[in-house]
Protein backbone atom coordinates (compact mmCIF):
# COMPACT_ATOMS: atom_id res chain seq x y z
CA UNK A 1 0.00 0.00 0.00
CA UNK A 2 1.87 3.21 -1.20
CA UNK A 3 1.87 6.40 1.42
CA UNK A 4 -0.02 9.05 -0.25
CA UNK A 5 0.80 11.44 2.64
CA UNK A 6 1.66 12.70 5.69
CA UNK A 7 -0.78 14.96 7.44
CA UNK A 8 1.05 17.46 9.58
CA UNK A 9 -1.34 19.76 12.00
CA UNK A 10 0.02 23.41 12.40
CA UNK A 11 -1.11 26.67 13.43
CA UNK A 12 0.14 28.52 10.50
CA UNK A 13 0.21 27.14 6.94
CA UNK A 14 2.41 30.04 5.54
CA UNK A 15 5.14 29.63 8.31
CA UNK A 16 4.62 26.00 7.99
CA UNK A 17 5.43 26.19 4.01
CA UNK A 18 8.19 29.09 4.81
CA UNK A 19 9.73 26.19 6.93
CA UNK A 20 9.48 22.86 5.09
CA UNK A 21 9.88 24.63 1.47
CA UNK A 22 13.61 25.07 1.06
CA UNK A 23 14.09 22.00 3.19
CA UNK A 24 12.17 19.49 1.25
CA UNK A 25 12.31 21.27 -2.12
CA UNK A 26 9.13 22.69 -4.04
CA UNK A 27 6.10 24.84 -3.38
CA UNK A 28 3.13 24.00 -1.47
CA UNK A 29 -0.06 23.93 -3.28
CA UNK A 30 -2.48 27.01 -3.07
CA UNK A 31 -4.07 26.54 0.53
CA UNK A 32 -7.97 24.76 0.30
CA UNK A 33 -10.12 24.97 2.88
CA UNK A 34 -12.05 21.73 2.89
CA UNK A 35 -15.44 22.96 5.18
CA UNK A 36 -16.03 19.48 6.14
CA UNK A 37 -13.18 19.16 8.26
CA UNK A 38 -12.45 22.42 9.40
CA UNK A 39 -9.13 22.97 7.90
CA UNK A 40 -7.36 24.49 5.10
CA UNK A 41 -4.68 22.59 3.67
CA UNK A 42 -1.62 22.72 1.10
CA UNK A 43 0.45 20.07 -0.09
CA UNK A 44 3.69 19.76 -1.01
CA UNK A 45 5.58 17.49 -2.83
CA UNK A 46 8.15 15.14 -1.32
CA UNK A 47 9.17 12.29 -3.73
CA UNK A 48 6.63 9.75 -4.90
CA UNK A 49 4.52 11.30 -1.84
CA UNK A 50 3.51 14.61 -0.64
CA UNK A 51 3.07 16.42 2.79
CA UNK A 52 -0.30 17.88 4.03
CA UNK A 53 0.00 20.80 6.03
CA UNK A 54 -3.05 21.20 8.02
CA UNK A 55 -4.58 24.54 9.29
CA UNK A 56 -7.90 24.23 11.40
CA UNK A 57 -10.83 26.96 10.62
CA UNK A 58 -12.19 27.03 13.74
CA UNK A 59 -10.91 26.50 17.19
CA UNK A 60 -13.00 23.34 17.72
CA UNK A 61 -12.60 21.88 14.69
CA UNK A 62 -10.71 18.12 14.93
CA UNK A 63 -7.57 19.74 13.93
CA UNK A 64 -8.03 22.54 16.19
CA UNK A 65 -8.56 20.20 19.38
CA UNK A 66 -5.56 18.28 17.95
CA UNK A 67 -3.30 21.65 18.35
CA UNK A 68 -5.00 22.78 21.93
CA UNK A 69 -3.94 19.82 23.39
CA UNK A 70 -1.14 18.20 21.61
CA UNK A 71 0.71 20.78 19.74
CA UNK A 72 1.87 20.97 15.82
CA UNK A 73 3.08 17.85 14.86
CA UNK A 74 2.14 14.64 12.42
CA UNK A 75 -1.66 14.07 12.65
CA UNK A 76 -2.17 11.46 10.44
CA UNK A 77 -0.76 8.75 7.65
CA UNK A 78 -2.61 8.75 4.60
CA UNK A 79 -2.61 5.30 2.67
CA UNK A 80 -3.87 5.42 -1.18
CA UNK A 81 -5.91 2.69 -2.31
CA UNK A 82 -7.79 1.40 -5.39
CA UNK A 83 -11.41 1.51 -3.50
CA UNK A 84 -11.76 3.51 -0.21
CA UNK A 85 -15.36 1.87 0.57
CA UNK A 86 -13.44 -1.61 0.11
CA UNK A 87 -10.50 -0.57 2.46
CA UNK A 88 -13.14 0.74 4.97
CA UNK A 89 -14.69 -2.45 4.89
CA UNK A 90 -11.46 -4.71 5.59
CA UNK A 91 -11.04 -2.61 8.92
CA UNK A 92 -14.00 -3.13 9.84
CA UNK A 93 -13.93 -7.05 9.13
CA UNK A 94 -10.79 -7.06 10.98
CA UNK A 95 -12.45 -5.47 13.90
CA UNK A 96 -11.35 -1.92 13.51
CA UNK A 97 -12.61 0.96 14.45
CA UNK A 98 -13.69 3.79 11.63
CA UNK A 99 -14.15 7.36 12.04
CA UNK A 100 -16.27 7.23 8.41
CA UNK A 101 -18.67 4.15 7.62
CA UNK A 102 -18.90 5.52 4.31
CA UNK A 103 -16.52 7.57 2.04
CA UNK A 104 -16.42 11.04 1.52
CA UNK A 105 -15.09 14.18 -0.66
CA UNK A 106 -11.56 15.20 1.23
CA UNK A 107 -9.28 17.93 -0.32
CA UNK A 108 -8.05 17.80 -4.09
CA UNK A 109 -11.81 16.01 -4.63
CA UNK A 110 -10.19 12.73 -3.92
CA UNK A 111 -12.28 10.37 -1.90
CA UNK A 112 -11.46 9.55 1.57
CA UNK A 113 -12.21 7.79 4.57
CA UNK A 114 -10.64 7.97 8.30
CA UNK A 115 -10.09 4.52 10.47
CA UNK A 116 -10.42 5.48 14.52
CA UNK A 117 -6.39 5.83 15.81
CA UNK A 118 -7.47 3.14 18.52
CA UNK A 119 -7.16 0.51 15.96
CA UNK A 120 -3.78 1.56 14.54
CA UNK A 121 -1.81 1.91 17.30
CA UNK A 122 -2.79 5.12 18.25
CA UNK A 123 -2.42 6.19 14.63
CA UNK A 124 -5.02 8.00 12.41
CA UNK A 125 -5.32 6.17 9.13
CA UNK A 126 -6.93 7.98 6.04
CA UNK A 127 -7.62 6.28 3.20
CA UNK A 128 -7.37 7.78 0.33
CA UNK A 129 -8.53 7.15 -3.30
CA UNK A 130 -6.31 7.61 -6.57
CA UNK A 131 -6.03 10.85 -8.36
CA UNK A 132 -9.07 11.37 -10.94
CO1 LIG B 1 -4.98 13.72 4.67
Amino acid sequence: MKIDHLGIAVRSLSEALTQYEPVVGGHGSPPEAVESQGVRVSFLESGESHLEFLEPLRPDSAVGKFLEKRGEGIHHLAFRVPDVAAALANVRAHGGRLIDEVPRVGARGRTVGFAHPASFRGVLVEFVGAPR
